[in-house]
């Protein structure tokens, strides 16, 4: 059935010619930096929502997949972190779902499979560092690919927030595995990020406005646009924000009143909350 609607739509001339998504592993060994002292499961997929999401945990080989808006390139790509607590990722509602709309925004999208659960700190890491790898090697494999973009940016959702938010602040300088190729002479700082619901940028409970010491921003830190909803159990973004104000880096906030945390493209009408996908189209208007 879905086959017949598609065939319909495409002859109608409904359908824009999208190419297929380009998967890639993005370290060259089965044993990621940092990991040769940690094990788990393998690979999971658990579907959820009713068949509308899909959780991702044990991942050991990070992914990035690019799926590009159009046949030819566009100049603009984002990087898509999802959220899931940095225990799972919610790789549909949280990756797949924000990569099309990107999509239909013109954007090309590159989403980072990144490694889930933390690693112990006891691994010689502390917890939040594999994820970290997996991002600056992966802004460096964007923008050394071949489409040669011109902006590349980073969006994330709950810890996928905090991976954006800690990419953009303390950790772009410095590579923290040992270079593996061209692409890890790239800058890891991002053009841009966008914050959904970020988690953990305080470093003492959800509702205080005081900011993580890896988060803290300067004035090197790329323009950021975030979205926070007050019955959020993570009001993590307030502080952050005026850290932002405090050093002279451009930053977009939207709060509004009600939908906690984890609503991702969000789909009630009624709720002014569903409007922040347009107002992200907005901003990146003045990013890209
Ligand atoms: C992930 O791997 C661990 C072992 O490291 C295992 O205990 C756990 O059950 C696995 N999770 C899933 C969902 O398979
Ligand atoms: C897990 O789910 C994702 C998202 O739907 C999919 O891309 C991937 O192929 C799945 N992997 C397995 C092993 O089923
Ligand atoms: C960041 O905010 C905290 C309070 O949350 C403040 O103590 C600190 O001075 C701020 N830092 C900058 C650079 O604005």
């Amino acid at each position: 059935m879905p086959h017949i609607v598609l065939l319909l739509a495409s002859a109608l001339g409904l359908s824009a010619a999208q190419p297929d998504a380009v998967i890639q592993n993005i370290y060259p060994t089965t044993i990621a930096p940092g990991d040769e002292d940690f094990s788990c499961g393998p690979e999971t997929n658990t579907t959820t929502d009713g068949g509308t999401d899909v959780h991702i945990t044990n991942v050991s080989v990070p992914t990035l997949t690019l799926q590009q808006a159009g046949d030819s390139p566009s100049s603009t790509a984002v990087i898509v972190m999802p959220g899931g607590g940095y225990e799972i990722l919610s790789y549909i509602k949280e990756g797949e779902a924000i990569c099309e709309y990107l999509n239909e925004l013109e954007i090309d999208c590159f989403l980072l499979k990144y490694r889930v659960p933390a690693r112990p700190d006891e691994e010689g890491m502390p917890w939040s560092w594999a994820p970290l790898m997996d991002i600056q090697r992966s802004m460096g494999l964007a923008r050394s690919n071949a489409n040669n973009y011109k902006k590349v940016g980073a969006m994330g959702f709950s810890a996928g927030g905090h991976l954006t938010t800690h990419v953009s602040t303390t950790g772009w300088q410095e590579r923290l595995y040992a270079p593996i190729d061209g692409s890890d002479k790239e800058s890891a700082r991002p053009d841009f990020s966008v914050l959904i619901y970020p988690a953990y940028l305080t470093p003492d409970g959800p509702t205080t406005t005081n900011v993580a010491e890896e988060v803290v921003p300067d004035k090197d830190t790329p323009p950021t646009f975030s979205v926070q909803t007050q019955d959020d159990g993570f009001l993590s973004a307030l502080g952050f924000y005026v850290n932002c104000t405090s050093v002279g880096v451009p930053a977009e906030m939207h709060l509004f009143a009600e939908g906690g945390h984890g609503y991702g493209m969000c789909d009630d009408d009624s709720n002014a909350l569903c409007e922040w996908p347009e107002r992200l189209a907005s901003w990146l208007q003045t990013q890209i």
